[in-house]
């Protein structure tokens, strides 16, 4: 009996009945369900817990996102107020909005699958083209779990992988000896005064870590002092956005950077030659990224 009150009482919330509604029609990740009900992203995810608290949806992992789905069936007590909420009227839009949603999804998938069929995956692409690349001496700042350091290590002469965070790197170690690179060396310091030594290194990686350092303008000088002449600087930023719940749940500093603040840092920590690539907004979500690169002078 308490279940059921408690289920009411959940969806005495508009937007969490809203929800609810949307979860009933499709799986959605948290993005999606962003987009749809055009509230912050900490909201949704505030009531995305409640409703599982209360077993109304459930989780499921695909291609790295996670998907929430009714967990009701047809024959749980609950569900004459699952079918009440869904034929309750829409005021907000939603529905129109979801079936735009889906039906851009599928024309994405549908163009994924001709765009990976000539080498059945973008990352056998990627792998391919960068084993083309000369060994290089890599140092990848701010590596967090060490995805790309693992994978720059297929092709690298050797890269140091660098992290303030023990447990980060502790992650990125065992990815290291779980995949078999053995030319990684890690280390747990601060980017903003490494005690690598100067003019060393052919190529310095800084993915979605900018916005994590206080003083961005100083790292870069690190970067640029540990280079060699020529050596060669990437950097994968957020475009500026106003999701503030990321400053304390993922802890940025910064709410991303325009390409020209982090060009003109760039050319005054010693880089010429910069080249930027803003990549287009991938589907619904709030964040948007550009490569900037770039050579030591
Ligand atoms: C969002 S993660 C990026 C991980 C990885 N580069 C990627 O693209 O998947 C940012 C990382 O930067 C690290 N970081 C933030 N500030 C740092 C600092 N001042 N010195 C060293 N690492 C720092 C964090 O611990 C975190 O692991």
């Amino acid at each position: 009996m308490e279940s059921l009150s408690d289920s009411f009482r959940a969806l005495g919330d508009p937007t969490r009945l809203r929800i609810l509604r949307l979860v009933a029609e499709a799986p959605l990740n948290v993005s999606e369900l962003v987009s749809v009900v055009g509230v912050a992203q900490s909201s949704v995810s505030h009531h995305l817990a409640k409703l599982k608290g209360l077993d109304l949806i459930r989780e499921e992992r695909q291609a790295g996102y996670t998907f929430y789905s009714l967990a009701v069936g047809q024959d749980d007590r609950r569900r004459p107020l699952i079918e009440l909420a869904r034929e309750g009227d829409d005021g907000a839009g939603d529905q129109a909005r979801l079936t735009d949603l889906l039906r851009q999804r599928e024309d994405r998938q549908a163009l994924n699958e001709r765009l990976l069929e000539p080498g059945q995956s973008w990352f056998l692409w990627s792998s391919a083209l960068a084993s083309l690349l000369p060994a290089l001496d890599v140092a990848d700042f701010g590596c967090g779990t060490g995805v790309l350091s693992v994978a720059m290590a297929r092709w690298a002469r050797r890269v140091v992988a660098i992290d303030q965070s023990r447990q980060a790197l502790d992650e990125a170690q065992k990815r290291a000896a779980r995949e078999k690179v053995r030319n990684v060396q890690f280390l747990e310091e601060d980017l903003h005064r490494l005690s690598l030594p100067s003019g060393k290194k052919d190529l310095v990686v800084l993915s979605q870590s900018l916005h994590h350092v206080k003083t961005p303008g100083a790292v870069l000088r690190e970067a640029a002092r540990i280079l060699k002449p020529g050596g060669r600087i990437v950097v994968l930023e957020l475009m500026p956005h106003d999701e503030r719940w990321v400053k304390q749940r993922l802890g940025h500093l910064h709410l991303g950077f325009t390409p020209r603040r982090l060009e003109a840092d760039l050319d005054r920590a010693g880089f010429a030659g910069l080249s930027l690539e803003t990549h287009a907004r991938n589907g619904s979500s709030p964040f948007r990224v550009f490569l900037l690169t770039g050579a030591k002078r």
